[in-house]
C-alpha cells in the first residue's frame, strides 16, 4: 500500500477532475433531448432545482465521507460504520455500479471514437445513412477502437491522481468549454436556429407528470455522478484545507451550465435540419441520437458550408462528446482500482492492469451482444428477457440501483456516521458553515425528504422496469 495517499494538487485541479466526471454524455446529447421532450424550460426550471437541492447535498456527502476515511468507498463505508458488516453492502455496491457502468459506457464512447474516426476520413455521407450503425457496431474494427480508448484512459490513470487525472481535467475540460461555446456560436448563426432555440427554452408546465419529474431527478443524479462511489473516492484525494460545500457548488454549476448550453447545440441544429420538426418525436436514448439521428443533422449543413464545412463541424462535435467521456470514464474507472490499492495494498500499477482486464473482456461482452456473436444476448434471453446484455446492464445499474447508492449515502452520513461528524467534516476548510442556513438544509434534507425521493424513484423504477 502507498504509504502517503496522493491528493488533488489545487482546489481547481479537484473542481475540473469532478466537473470531469460530471460533464459526459448525459450532458451533451441526454439533457437536451429530455429537456425538449418534457416541458423545454419547465424541465429545466426542475432540473435545476433538483441539482442544487437535492444533488447538491448528495454530493457533499458522498465527498465528506471520502475525505474524512481517506479511502475508496468500501474503506470508508468500513471505517466511518466502525467496522459494521451490514453498512459493508453499500460500500460493495458502490464498487460494482461503476464498475458495470464503466463498461455500458466504454462501450458507447468506442463508438463515438469510431464515429470521429470515420468523419475525419470523410465518411460523413456513410454515417448518416440508415444502416450504417449497425454495420459499425457489428465490424471488428470496434475491436481495435476499444483497446484504443483503454490504453489512453489507463494511461492518464497510471500517472497517478495528480499528474494524470487532474492534469488531464485541467487540459481537456477548458478545451471542452471553448469548443462547446465555438459550435454553439456557429450553430446559432444558421438558418432557423432560432426556432429550435425557443422550443428548448419556452416552458410546457402541462407536460410536467410523475414521469417526467423521475427522469429529470435520475437525469441530474446521474449527471453529477453521484451514487457511483466516485465522489467518495475523489473526496478521499480532496486536501482538508478546501471546501467542501464551496467546491461542489462549483462542480454542479459547471455541469449544469454545460448541459443547458449543450441544449443550445442540439435544437438550433435539429431546427435548421427540419424546421417544422416535431421534437417530442425524438429518440430517448442517446446512443439512438449520437448514432442514427446527429450524423444525418451535421450533412445537412453542407447546404450552408459544404461537405468539408459540414464534415468538420460533425468531427468537431465527436470530439467534444469524447473528450467529456474520456474525463467520465477516467473518474469511474479510479474506483475500482482506488479499491484494489486500498483494500488489497495492490501497486496502482497491477490494479490497473487488473480492472482493464475485466473490463476488456465485459465490454467486448456488451459490445457483441448487438450482433456478432450474440452470445450474450442468447444467453440473457434464454433466462427469458428480451433484453440484451447491454440493455440489462443499463437497467440494473443505471435505472435501478443508483437511486438506491443514493439513498444508502443519505441514511448512512445521518443517522449512522452522524450529523456532528459530517458537519465537522464540511467545516474543514470552510470555515463560514457551521450555522449556516446551507448547514441547516443540509442536515435537514439529507435526513428526510431527499432519502424518501431516491426512495420513490427507486420503487418506481423497479415497478416499470422489472413489472
Ligand atoms: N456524469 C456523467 C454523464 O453525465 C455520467 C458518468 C460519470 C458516467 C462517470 C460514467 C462515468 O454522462
Amino acid at each position: 500500500m502507498s504509504a502517503v495517499r496522493e491528493h488533488f494538487g489545487s482546489r481547481l485541479g479537484f473542481i475540473l477532475a469532478a466537473a470531469g466526471s460530471a460533464v459526459g454524455i448525459g450532458n451533451l446529447v441526454a439533457f437536451p433531448v429530455a429537456a425538449t421532450k418534457s416541458g423545454g424550460g419547465a424541465f429545466l426550471l426542475m432540473y435545476a432545482l433538483f441539482v442544487f437541492f437535492i444533488c447538491l447535498p448528495v454530493m457533499m456527502a458522498e465527498l465528506a465521507m471520502g475525505r474524512r476515511a481517506d479511502k475508496d468507498p468500501v474503506g470508508a463505508y468500513r471505517q466511518l460504520s466502525g467496522g459494521s458488516r451490514g453498512w459493508s453492502i453499500p460500500g460493495w455496491m458502490a464498487l460494482a455500479t461503476p464498475f458495470m457502468i464503466a463498461v455500458f459506457y466504454l462501450v458507447v464512447t468506442v463508438w463515438v471514437l469510431g464515429y470521429l474516426i470515420e468523419t475525419l476520413r470523410g465518411n460523413l455521407d456513410l454515417l448518416a445513412t440508415e444502416a450504417h450503425f449497425g454495420q459499425f457496431i457489428n465490424s471488428p474494427v470496434v475491436f481495435l477502437y476499444l483497446v484504443v480508448l483503454m490504453v489512453a484512459i489507463n494511461g492518464i490513470l497510471a500517472m497517478g491522481v495528480k499528474d494524470g487525472i487532474e492534469r488531464a481535467a485541467k487540459t481537456l475540460m477548458p478545451m471542452l468549454f471553448v469548443m462547446l461555446l465555438g459550435l454553439v456560436l456557429f450553430v446559432l448563426t444558421r438558418e432557423n436556429a432560432m426556432l429550435g432555440v425557443k422550443y428548448y427554452l419556452i416552458p410546457d408546465f402541462g407536460k410536467i407528470d410523475s414521469a417526467v419529474v423521475s427522469k429529470a431527478m435520475a437525469q441530474a443524479f446521474f449527471s453529477l455522478s453521484l451514487g457511483m462511489g466516485i465522489m467518495i473516492t475523489y473526496g478521499s484525494y480532496m486536501k482538508k484545507r478546501d471546501s467542501i460545500p464551496g467546491s461542489s457548488r462549483a462542480v454542479a454549476i459547471t455541469d449544469t451550465l454545460v448541459a443547458f448550453t449543450a441544449g443550445l447545440l442540439i435544437l438550433p441544429s435539429i431546427f435548421h435540419f427540419d424546421p417544422q420538426i416535431d421534437p417530442s418525436e425524438l429518440s430517448d436514448s442517446s446512443a439512438g441520437m449520437i448514432f442514427l439521428f446527429l450524423p444525418k443533422i451535421f450533412l445537412s449543413l453542407q447546404d450552408s458550408v459544404g461537405y468539408f464545412g459540414a464534415s468538420a463541424f460533425a468531427a468537431a462535435f465527436f470530439f467534444l462528446v469524447l473528450v467529456a467521456a474520456i474525463t467520465s470514464l477516467v473518474s469511474i474507472i479510479e474506483v475500482p482500482i482506488a479499491t484494489l490499492r486500498d483494500e488489497r495494498g495492490m501497486s496502482r500499477r497491477k490494479a490497473i492492469y487488473t480492472i482493464a482486464a475485466v473490463q476488456f473482456v465485459l465490454a467486448i461482452g456488451c459490445a457483441v451482444s448487438f450482433g456478432m456473436v450474440n452470445f450474450f444476448t442468447q444467453f440473457v434471453q434464454l433466462a427469458g428477457a428480451d433484453k440484451s446484455f447491454f440493455d440489462l446492464v443499463e437497467i440494473i445499474f443505471y435505472d435501478t440501483i443508483l437511486p438506491l447508492n443514493g439513498l444508502l449515502v443519505c441514511l448512512f452520513v445521518i443517522y449512522k456516521w452522524k450529523k456532528a461528524n459530517f458537519d465537522q467534516e464540511l467545516q474543514e476548510g470552510d470555515s463560514t458553515f457551521t450555522g449556516s442556513v446551507s448547514q441547516k438544509y443540509i442536515n435537514f434534507s439529507l435526513g428526510t425528504f431527499i432519502p424518501l425521493l431516491l426512495l420513490l424513484i427507486f420503487i418506481n423504477t423497479v415497478a416499470l422496469k422489472f413489472f
